[in-house]
């Protein structure tokens, strides 16, 4: 039977984790898949975490299940992290699941059951694994216009042309912060006016957030989706601890259905643990786990903050030290809004041909769109890419 089966295509961001894997070259540089390096190339565990899972070897007893949905701590802490301490969280359904991948696929067949006729408005462009998933599952995706590739911002007013198109039924997917792939984000008046929007349209909007605290800091991160979620009856949020808790492959991640009926929450929880049974079960415990005793205690809580800024710190640094070499290079500032985006990826706007010049001639490696991880650059490494890039006319 499995003669019917065809090649499938490869992810463009994992399939190239394997190209740069395979290039012998030493001074080769990766700016591919979206995961934090520090000054030394490494991705560290966060002391924060190590401290968490030292703990947790000494006291835990038992490997046995938990619920279907996870822990409601894990559940609890993380929306109190991304809605703030003020929500009420009796609003709320959640499910943990594996990765913010698995919170996305889970939202998307919650959608499904919802709604048989569901579609999916996505910015363009968007993570490839939104569109990826959203094929298979056979749901129609509408884009949406999001980033002027020549002022590399935001284009407010095509994207509300193309989402005015939304109606009731619809699931609006939005990045809480830190596009992926643009590194280009919404302002607040923007927020404002999509809330309207959505209010006058009747559609869901789905929030999904992967970088909360790589942006302005954790709260600003998510300011806009606090406002979201306070401004319409219902919202769907896919999210990930990979990048801020720095837990990649422990696949820790919520899904969360906020709804202002409250008697809605018990069928969205039961739905949400229905979705866990029919594809995996119970989700992985390990990430999760730690992440709760992360935020629950104030020691590792305010260890992490700080590790966290750090990060971002140290990503803002990347941001503006780039720019500024690719203005002294370029005499022109036509670089300058890698240092206006927030998060860990920028779209650069170099064609495929000087994307595969980066890599073939000077051994860089970034996305075919010309995404690029900022995180994966260092002091030593902003220099040579400047220098690269504007070799490769771009
Ligand atoms: C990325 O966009 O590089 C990350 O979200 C990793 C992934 O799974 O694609």
């Amino acid at each position: 039977m499995f003669n019917s089966l065809q090649q499938q295509p490869a992810d463009k961001i994992l399939a190239l984790v394997q190209l740069y894997k395979e290039d012998p070259r030493e001074n080769k540089i990766d700016l591919g898949v979206g995961v934090y390096k520090d000054a030394s190339g490494q991705t560290p565990i966060m002391h924060s975490i190590k401290k968490a899972e030292h703990l947790l070897w000494e006291t835990q007893e038992t490997k046995s299940y938990v619920g279907l949905t996870g822990t409601p701590e894990f559940s609890e802490a993380l929306v109190n992290l991304i809605l703030g301490e003020n929500f009420d969280q009796s609003l709320t359904a959640s499910a943990a699941t594996p990765g913010g991948t698995g919170a996305v696929r889970q939202a998307f067949e919650l959608g499904k059951l919802a709604n048989p006729n569901l579609r999916v408005f996505v910015s363009d462009p968007t993570w490839p694994n939104h569109l990826s998933i959203l094929k298979y599952l056979g749901i129609p995706v509408e884009p949406y216009r999001y980033f002027d590739a020549k002022t590399r911002a935001v284009d407010f007013s095509a994207m509300m042309a193309d989402l005015a198109k939304a109606k009731e039924g619809d699931i609006i997917l939005l990045h809480g912060c830190c596009h992926n792939p643009t590194g280009a984000n919404l302002k607040a008046p923007e927020w404002d006016a999509v809330i309207e929007l959505l209010l006058k349209s009747g559609a869901t909007p789905m929030i999904d957030i992967a970088y909360q605290g790589f942006g302005d800091g954790l709260e600003e991160d998510a300011a806009g989706v606090r406002k979201l979620v306070s401004g319409v009856p219902e919202t769907i949020i896919a999210a990930s601890c990979s990048k801020n808790f720095g837990i990649y492959r422990e696949r820790t991640g919520l899904l969360t259905v906020v709804s202002h009926n409250k008697d809605a929450r018990i069928i969205n929880q039961s739905t949400l643990a229905f979705l866990n049974r029919q594809n995996f079960s119970f989700p992985p415990d390990h990430g999760a786990r730690l992440v709760t005793m992360v935020l629950s205690d104030e020691d590792l809580r305010s260890n992490w903050m700080a590790e966290l800024e750090e990060v971002r710190q140290s990503m803002l640094s990347l941001r503006t030290q780039l720019a500024t070499e690719l203005e002294n290079l370029s005499g022109s500032n036509r670089f300058g809004f890698l240092a206006d985006h927030r998060g860990m990826f920028s779209r650069l706007g170099a064609s495929a041909q000087q994307v595969s010049a980066l890599r073939e001639n000077h051994a860089v490696y970034m996305v075919g769109d010309s995404r690029l991880n900022i995180a994966g650059l260092n002091s030593n490494t902003v220099s040579i890419l400047a220098k690269a890039i504007v070799d490769c006319g771009i």
